[in-house]
């Protein structure tokens, strides 16, 4: 194998790495909704507020003003079902209210 040859597959490696995340199927299929701001603002009324605060500005939880500056979609989405930093727990939700809580977590400042 020659050198270069080898680079090449380091490097597509590497941007294999890189996509995997994104092509995770349920935050495809979350990121193919629109959203709903309305409907997500119940989503987390219900959900997160106890912990968020209802206007997301913190309780228990940590404030989530400004959340997407820091966090990308894909990364916000495996927070709510990933249950990897408790006490937070483990939400399931479906694709579509993934989408309308997103879009309301996106918008919050
Ligand atoms: C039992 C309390 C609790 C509930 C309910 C809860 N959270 Fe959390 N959440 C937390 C805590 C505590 C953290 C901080 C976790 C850490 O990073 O260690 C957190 C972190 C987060 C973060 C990351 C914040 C950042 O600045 O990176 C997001 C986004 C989030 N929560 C969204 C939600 C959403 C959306 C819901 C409702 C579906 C929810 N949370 C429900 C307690 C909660």
């Amino acid at each position: 194998m020659s050198l270069l040859t080898v680079i090449i597959i380091l490097v597509l490696i590497i941007i294999a790495w890189w996509l995997i995340p994104t092509k995770d199927p349920y935050v495809q299929e979350v990121l193919s909704f629109q959203g709903n701001i309305e409907r997500g603002n119940a989503i987390f009324q219900v959900n997160c507020a106890g912990c968020h605060g209802i206007n997301g500005n913190g309780n228990v939880g940590p404030s989530l003003v400004d959340v997407s500056k820091h966090k990308s979609d894909g990364q916000i989405i495996h927070q709510v079902t990933g249950g990897k930093t408790p006490p937070m727990p483990k939400f399931q939700p479906s694709s579509e209210d993934m989408a309308d809580l997103l879009i309301y977590l996106r918008q919050l400042s």
